[in-house]
């Protein structure tokens, strides 16, 4: 728990004068926070914030962000630390559990994990029920679902061994369905797990292999992919996040709750940003279409804004954008892709971007999602795959958090917003036939 209050701020009713001493909590790092929780209680009021700009929903001890520097700590630890000296499945712990692992601990997680890959067969059915053509995402949302329907010896919220053991299932089982998912929609047969792969591999592995011949994993690639899940693996209180952390507050089953958090990831303003970006690199499709572009960002009457580009927290260049960038750069050199257009445009896009006045007042800097569609494309994926990729590796921050609600300073609360109502007040029905 954050330490009790040693400082109170004061909240006056200019109206009557009359004041509430409110008590204020510290965090370790970032912000402090006015606790209104018994608010309403003394003073009859609500407080209004839609977007949650000022609020904080919960306490944490997971991630936490300096938007205005430019920092990103999980567990303490920066990320980009992470991305260039850990590998996914050693954050997912961390996430978790809140160390690094030790060797021995490092081992049995992976064993863990690589042996809970495998999806109850039943499930595959559940593929052929969807259109060919159908969105992955669309499929993702129905069958991480469906997933409470297999495993009813991990449901059980009250039971912290179900509730490891159903975290476990979604890091492990995440990588095959969404592989699934992307050969259904190519026509090919799915591909089971290979345990003697690591995560990243055993995904492109799934996603790439067939049957007829044998498959060549590229290093460089499995490093990339990675590297990529790391970057996506958490973001402290982001909408999905959130929605998984409310959908469990009802005591929703822990797959209920991340299928939750998927369909929140899916909108363009979130997870759906990778896909959006690349889409709008290709409609610009030369450097000369880039000014028309930043015009249009900047017009008030037009409702285009630069995807890729601003972020809630961030008011500075998102660190994970650095390593993406990066990494874009060693794949399409692996891939011997040289001058790629798309990148080219992006990298025009921004520098034009950072020197206009607009996005420098407006501390609009590109964010996670504008350099990493380039990557995927390069290796392969189509732009329905990207936002499941980031759903895989965010998994790994939803179960953690989910997890947390249950722990020590865990808010077991059913999450239940008020409003501020400006509807009809109260009034008699009318019988339709005396209704004008
Ligand atoms: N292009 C043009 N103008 C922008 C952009 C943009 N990408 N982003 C923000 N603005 C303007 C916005 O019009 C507003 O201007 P004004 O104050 O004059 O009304 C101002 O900047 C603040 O924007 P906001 O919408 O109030 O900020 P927000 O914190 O509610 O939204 C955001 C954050 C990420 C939804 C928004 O920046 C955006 O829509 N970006 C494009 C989509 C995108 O790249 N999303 C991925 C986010 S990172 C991955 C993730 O976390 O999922």
């Amino acid at each position: 728990m954050a330490d009790a209050p040693k400082r109170t701020v004061t909240l006056t009713d200019d109206q009557n004068g009359q004041s509430w001493k409110l008590p204020v909590l510290d965090g370790t790092e970032g912000p402090s926070v006015i606790d209104i929780r018994k608010l309403y209680g003394e003073t009859g009021y609500f407080t209004h914030d839609p977007g949650f700009t000022s609020t904080s929903s919960c306490e944490s001890k997971i991630t936490f962000i300096d938007g205005d520097k430019g920092i990103l700590l999980h567990r303490g630890y920066p990320i980009d630390q992470l991305a260039n000296k850990s590998d996914f499945l050693e954050v997912a712990y961390l996430l978790q559990y809140g160390e690094l692992p030790n060797p021995t601990e490092k081992q049995d997680w992976v064993k863990h994990i690589t042996y809970h890959t495998m999806v109850h067969e039943q499930l595959s059915s559940f593929f052929s029920g969807f259109r060919r053509d159908a969105h992955p995402m669309a499929i993702m949302c129905g069958v991480v679902g469906a997933l409470s329907a297999f495993y009813h010896d991990s449901t059980d919220i009250h039971d912290p061994v179900q509730r490891e053991v159903a975290c476990h299932r979604l890091i492990a089982k995440m990588p095959t369905l969404a592989a699934m998912a992307y050969k259904y929609s190519i026509g090919q047969p799915f591909v089971y797990p290979q345990n003697n792969l690591s995560y990243a591999e055993n995904f492109l592995y799934m996603c790439y292999s067939v049957p007829a011949e044998p498959y060549k994993i590229n290093p460089v690639l499995a490093k990339a992919m990675d590297k990529i899940f790391i970057l996506h693996a958490d973001h402290e209180q982001n909408a999905s996040t959130s929605t998984v952390r409310l959908a469990s507050s009802s005591g929703a089953n822990p797959f209920a709750c991340i299928a939750a958090g998927i369909t929140s990831l899916w909108g363009p303003a979130h997870g759906g940003a990778n896909e959006a970006v690349l889409k709008m690199l290709m409609e610009i499709g030369s450097k000369d279409k880039i000014p028309e572009i930043v015009r249009r960002a900047k017009d008030k009457s037009d409702s285009f804004r630069l995807m890729g580009f601003g972020h809630r927290v961030y008011k500075n260049y998102d660190p994970r954008a650095k390593v993406m960038q990066e990494t874009c750069r060693e794949v399409l050199a692996e891939l011997g892709i040289k001058n790629d257009p798309l990148l080219e445009t992006a990298m025009e896009l921004e520098r034009v971007a950072l020197q206009d006045d607009y996005f420098v007042q407006k501390k609009l800097y590109p964010n996670v999602d504008f350099y990493s569609g380039i990557i995927l494309r390069a290796m392969g994926f189509p732009m329905s795959m990207f936002t499941v990729l980031f759903a895989l590796a965010r998994t790994a921050g939803w179960v953690s958090h989910w997890q947390e609600q249950f722990g020590e300073g865990g808010e077991q609360k059913i999450g239940r917003p008020r409003q501020l109502y400006t509807g009809a007040t109260e009034r008699d029905f009318v019988p339709v036939d005396k209704r004008k």
